[in-house]
């Protein structure tokens, strides 16, 4: 009994190292509680050498915040500040970030913010798709562990990532996907780097900050 009940505990784990994909199992109820299969992860990430990104990197960037998050945010990647200090969002884009969270009502405690690729593309360029492959199993794990209620992307490449899609953000703001196969809510914000270099967008936000609300609080 002990045996069975420790593999059921472990099954996405066991699932997904034998390249079994999970991610479409709705609602994942999954290893939520099983803090040691995150920080396996992230030790995972942080001895990855699976794209070239990982000889220009100083510090893989798994991710931070609370593991048991409703909110899952994914932004692109890091940049020089995530790639010094080891975190996401904690340059100029960050600052907007929190100001962002803040007018939610929300922290960096109880959020999960995260990238689709965990370590800095050279000069801040766009990963490409080849980088982004080779992380993805890391994005589709931390999403699968923290099973969030709504995911939120941030710009372009997020959506791309997590939609498969090439579309305008004119087209994927203001609207609610779903994430693969389940019923997770994922709405898709600018990025507070665009916004930084648009200052005339920022109040887009708030028409995304309420459409956050009206799923989250059902008002
Ligand atoms: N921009 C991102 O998309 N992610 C970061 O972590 C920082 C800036």
């Amino acid at each position: 009994k002990k045996i069975i009940r420790y593999l059921m505990s472990r099954k996405h784990e066991l699932l997904n190292l034998m390249n079994i994909d999970t991610s479409w199992i709705k609602n994942i109820p999954n290893d939520k509680m099983d803090l040691s299969n995150f920080n396996n992860l992230e030790l995972e990430a942080k001895n990855c050498h699976a794209c070239s990104l990982s000889n220009t990197r100083n510090n893989v960037v798994f991710g931070k915040g609370s593991q048991k998050a409703k909110i899952l945010i994914i932004g692109e990647a890091p940049g020089k500040d995530e790639d010094l200090s080891g975190e996401p969002f904690v340059g100029r884009a960050g600052k907007l970030l929190n100001e962002i969270l803040f007018s939610m009502k929300l922290s960096r405690d109880n959020v999960y913010i995260t990238n689709t690729v965990k370590c800095r593309p050279p000069e801040n360029r766009n990963p490409n798709s080849d980088e982004i492959n080779s992380c993805s199993r890391f994005l589709d794990r931390q999403i699968s562990l923290i099973s969030p209620n709504i995911i939120i992307l941030l710009g372009k490449v997020a959506a791309e990532r997590l939609m498969n899609t090439s579309e305008p953000m004119s087209s994927l703001r203001g609207k609610v996907h779903f994430y693969k196969n389940t019923d997770i809510p994922m709405l898709v914000f600018y990025h507070p780097a665009y916004l930084l270099r648009s200052p005339s967008e920022k109040s887009k936000v708030w028409d995304d900050i309420l459409l956050m609300k009206s799923i989250t609080h059902g008002s």
